[in-house]
């Protein structure tokens, strides 16, 4: 059981046994000293009284030499009630052993404060910080939230393949998986640079998934209301504050339904994340709100008593550039066809206070599945979040109709080799469907307040960067 699972079931004069890693320790003279317990269950973790009164003074004497921060401590004491502000209960040290030393000297978390920053450097230690317990307690309940979420709406959770042949979202930015030895093959000419598929583990190209979109269709369009917690992966070469080359993914993919229900349902499932994790993880939100992210807590208020907006696309486009007519702004003028860069989208939000929906997207700038409009828009939405996070949500309703997906494929250069079942779908009963996908990081960054990416994942790979 964790130090919380503990104390939570414990009584005043209770004799108990914990362990966990040292925090801080301080001594007051030779006969007393004080030590904070942490097992990664709390902020808080435990306040220990090291005290001769308790213990022999020669075990008190060993405890003070052999116990400094880092270490790994099984405590056996008595928990009474503490008399210190901010805290119920504290134990006093009847016996203890050192299980795991830890050099002071060499131990990198020693010092007092470091900056998330600087933390990056020592990623595998970092979550025994009290902001990355907090970060990642918090995405842990981010998780089961989602998934409570959908479990009651009714949808099935089914993962499809990672590895796979088809690109979903067009060419750029996949990674090839191959089971041989490459290394040699960028030296050669590129005339000589060929290779033999058939040699390959599948026999043919294969890649890391970019969406599991494509096959979530297949089994929505068999099986009703299904989502996905999914990894994606995307070789971007950029490296961003909110791009990381692998993702966690929620994709979601309903039947019978209008683009409508979509911007309803993620309007829905933001507001009861938030509201979870506020009544379960109060404390965790309430020391980032103290220590790194200043005004989380205000923010998320206002993010579930804000009404989400809904503008098209093309709507927008005037609406932003009559702005900058009226030298309202100085971002840059927008043209149709353009997509969003981060300062308009940034500035939306900011102008309404509020998470944007931006729908009805020029289907030149948009994947091939989405759904044609008759005027050479699609049946799309992007959800811009505000405070820095921008794109969220990527969706769309699908084209359901054989025809016209084709001809789309055609015009978008789609490789059809492996898309033979994606067709099949609008062969044997069509039915009208759509999705979305979420970046699940994204809306942890935008519940912790943290503005990197990196810092809200427990083992970051990023462009230049996979260390572990
Ligand atoms: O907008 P995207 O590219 O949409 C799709 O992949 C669709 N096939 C999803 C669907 O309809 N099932 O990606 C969806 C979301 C983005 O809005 C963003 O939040 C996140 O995925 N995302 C990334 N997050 C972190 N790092 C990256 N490199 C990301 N690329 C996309
Ligand atoms: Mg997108």
């Amino acid at each position: 059981m964790s130090i919380l699972q503990i104390l939570v079931k414990s009584n005043f004069g209770e004799k108990l046994d914990i362990s966990g890693w040292v925090r801080t320790v301080r001594t007051s003279g030779s006969n007393l000293a004080f030590c904070n317990l942490n097992d990664g269950s709390s902020v808080d973790g435990l306040q220990i009284i090291v005290s001769s009164e308790n213990m022999e003074q020669e075990k008190l004497d060993k405890f003070i030499k052999d116990v400094n921060t880092g270490t790994y401590l099984n405590c056996s004491g008595e928990i009474v009630r503490s008399p210190a502000k901010g805290q119920e209960f504290e134990m006093k040290l009847l016996d203890f052993s050192v299980l795991g030393k830890c050099d002071i000297n060499k131990y990198p978390l020693s010092k007092s404060k470091m900056n998330l920053d600087t933390l990056r450097n020592y990623i595998h230690l970092r979550p025994r910080t009290n902001v990355f317990g907090s970060i990642f307690r918090i995405r842990s309940s981010l998780m089961k939230s989602l998934h409570d979420f959908y479990h009651m709406k009714g949808f099935l959770h089914l993962d499809p393949n990672i590895i796979t042949t088809n690109e979903c979202e067009g060419g750029a930015g996949v990674f090839q998986v191959t089971e041989n030895d490459l290394s040699n093959y960028h030296d050669l000419p590129v005339k000589d640079r060929k290779y033999d598929w058939n040699k390959d583990h599948f026999n043919c190209p294969t890649f890391l998934t970019v969406s599991s979109q494509l096959q979530l269709e297949a089994m929505a369009c068999a099986l009703g209301n299904v989502y996905t917690m999914n990894k994606s992966f995307r070789s971007e070469h950029s490296s961003t504050s909110k791009h990381v080359s692998e993702f966690t993914h929620l994709e979601i993919e309903m039947v019978n339904n209008t683009l409508d229900d979509l911007m309803d349902i993620s309007e829905e499932m933001i507001q009861y994340v938030i509201e979870d994790l506020r009544r379960k993880n109060g404390v965790d939100l309430e020391n980032l709100n103290k220590f790194v992210s200043k005004g989380i807590l205000a923010k998320l208020q206002s993010l579930l008593s804000s009404d989400y907006k809904r503008i098209r696309y093309s709507d927008l486009i005037v609406e932003i550039n009559n702005d900058i007519d009226s030298k309202i702004t100085d971002i840059e003028r927008l043209y149709e066809g353009d997509d969003l860069s981060s300062a308009h989208e940034n500035y939306i939000t900011e102008k309404y206070s509020s998470p944007v929906f931006v729908t009805h997207w020029p289907i030149s700038i948009k994947s091939f599945y989405m759904k044609q409009c008759a005027d050479g828009y699609c049946e799309s939405f992007d959800l811009l979040m505000p405070y820095g996070i921008g794109e969220l949500i990527g969706s769309s309703q699908r084209e359901d109709d054989y025809d016209k997906l084709k001809n789309m494929m055609k015009e978008k250069n789609v490789n059809e080799d492996s898309m033979e079942f994606y067709l099949d779908l609008r062969k044997y009963g069509s039915c009208p469907h759509g999705g979305f996908g979420l970046g699940f990081d994204r809306l942890l960054m935008l519940i912790t307040g943290i503005t990197n990416i990196k810092d809200v994942i427990p083992f970051p790979v990023f462009y230049k960067s996979c260390k572990y």
